[in-house]
């Protein structure tokens, strides 16, 4: 070969090179459209505002409460049969939740047990919203003969027995509880509901608001649990910040293009929107009803529910003046949407928590996307979706995109001990 023809297959090998390092480094930053940049950037972490008060818990942010909280967030002796805490049912370390199709306490529940990490951005509790903080939301399961199993005048005593020093620097002196029954409350337990009627109004009014107080407790700690990043928080990062070489290796040529499916094709951020991935509201996806479990009409009947609460915003327990309650006074009460309207679910930490939906109806995620493909008709109410029509790769990678919403250390804060 002579000189000059090496010279020139030198150039082209030269120039080939500068071609694949420029298209390298480009090609990942022009694949996003700028208002798809912006998309991008709404889901990242980083856009976690400050958790806002909540002026219906005037504890909310007081430490005290929430290491009060945090302490009977995993006591079992608030319970009918000693052996149920919040934790058994929201495990910290399975993302607060328990991977089980309906929860298991005293009995079974007829839905699945929900995440908590985050949830104190929501302005509804549970799947069909029918509690308006967590605080009120705190004081259904200790109630409920399924959960906890026991009564509220119950858990008073327990109060002034084993925390009587840490309630009363933060809620004031304890009432004088002794001459009040072992149990009694508005419970299923009919011993106990007919003592609760026996008792003076300013006596139920004296226990009540200690319950609704241990809820503001629980409350302050559940505020302290927080989500973490995951990978897709460090690949939003680098595509904010124009970080070339992170945006590379952060995440797979899979997982990104199951990013795209989950902006552009799959439409999910119309629901799973925001930093938590969650519009916070209520939609029917055509869940299908389990079997056996009571009719469920979701939304329908938890905004009845909400209205109707003795512990939401406009209640007495409540620390709020009205015009705090804008999200309960002007929230869609009636209409046609709302059955069989569930709760939209925070994403992250989703690929560990199978099984999926308000019943644990799907067993696992390639199950939910087919059902997103497929956009059934409800068992009642009408389906918001559409059918999808995304092929079989394309599957493949939505789902490879949903890992990538896993905490990458599991660093929810650590769990206190009980007394
Ligand atoms: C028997 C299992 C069980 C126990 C015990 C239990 N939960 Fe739950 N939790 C659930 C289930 C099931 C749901 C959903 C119920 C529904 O929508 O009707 C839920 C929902 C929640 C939610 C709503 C989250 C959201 O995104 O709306 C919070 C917060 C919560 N629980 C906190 C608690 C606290 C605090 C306690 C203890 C006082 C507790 N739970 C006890 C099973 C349990
Ligand atoms: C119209 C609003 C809406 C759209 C669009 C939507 N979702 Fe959902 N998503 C929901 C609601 C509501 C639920 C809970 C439904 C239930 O339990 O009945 C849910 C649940 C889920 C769950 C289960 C989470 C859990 O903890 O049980 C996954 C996973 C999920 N969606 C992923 C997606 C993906 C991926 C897309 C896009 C293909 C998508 N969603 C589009 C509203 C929506």
């Amino acid at each position: 070969m002579n000189f000059r023809a090496w010279r020139g297959y030198a150039l082209i090998a030269l120039g080939l090179v500068v071609l694949g390092v420029g298209l390298y480094y480009l090609w990942p930053r022009t694949f996003w459209s700028e208002a798809e940049v912006i998309t991008l950037r709404s889901l990242w972490i980083g856009s976690l505002p400050p958790l806002p008060p909540d002026p219906s818990n005037r504890y909310g942010d007081d430490p005290r409460a929430a290491a009060l909280g945090e302490d009977l967030f995993y006591d079992t002796r608030f319970s009918s049969n000693g052996e149920v805490a919040c934790v058994s049912c929201h495990l910290p370390f399975q993302g607060f939740q328990d991977a089980l199709p309906l929860g298991k306490g005293v009995g079974t529940t007829n839905r699945r047990t929900m995440p908590i990490a985050g949830t104190a951005y929501s302005p509804w509790m549970f799947w069909d919203g029918r509690k308006d903080s967590q605080w009120a939301q705190a004081l259904g399961p200790l109630e409920s003969a399924v959960e906890h199993g026991g009564d509220r005048t119950q858990y008073a005593h327990l109060i002034a027995k084993y925390y009587r020093s840490d309630y009363e620097p933060i809620f004031g002196p304890l009432p004088d509880l002794s001459r009040l029954p072992a149990h009694a409350g508005p419970v299923a337990d009919t011993e106990a509901s007919a003592a609760w009627e026996a008792m003076r109004p300013e006596d139920r009014e004296a226990v009540t608001r200690i319950y609704a107080n241990m809820g503001k407790a629980i409350a302050a700690y559940e505020r302290t649990v927080m989500p973490t990043q995951t990978r897709l928080d460090r690949y939003v990062q680098a595509v904010v910040e124009n970080d070339y070489l992170a945006m590379q290796t952060t995440l797979t040529s899979d997982e990104i293009a199951g990013l795209q499916v989950f902006i552009r094709y799959g439409n999910c951020t119309r629901c799973h929107n925001g930093p938590l991935l969650t519009d916070n509201s209520f939609h029917n996806t055509g869940v299908p009803a389990t079997e056996g479990l009571p009719e469920d009409t979701g939304r329908a009947a938890g905004a009845q529910q909400v209205l109707a609460d003795e512990f939401n915003c406009l209640s007495s327990y409540s620390d709020a003046v009205p015009e705090d309650c804008d999200e309960l006074r002007f929230m869609l009460a009636e209409g046609d949407e709302l059955m069989r309207a569930f709760k939209v679910p925070s994403l992250r930490g989703v690929a560990e928590r199978a099984p999926y939906m308000h019943a644990g109806q799907f067993a696992s995620l390639e199950e939910v996307i087919r059902h997103y493909n497929l956009a059934p008709a409800a068992p009642a109410g009408h389906n918001e979706l559409e059918v999808l029509n995304l092929t079989a790769t394309q599957i493949r990678q939505l789902i490879a995109f949903l890992k990538t919403l896993s905490p990458e250390i599991n660093f929810y804060k650590t769990p206190g001990t009980v007394q």
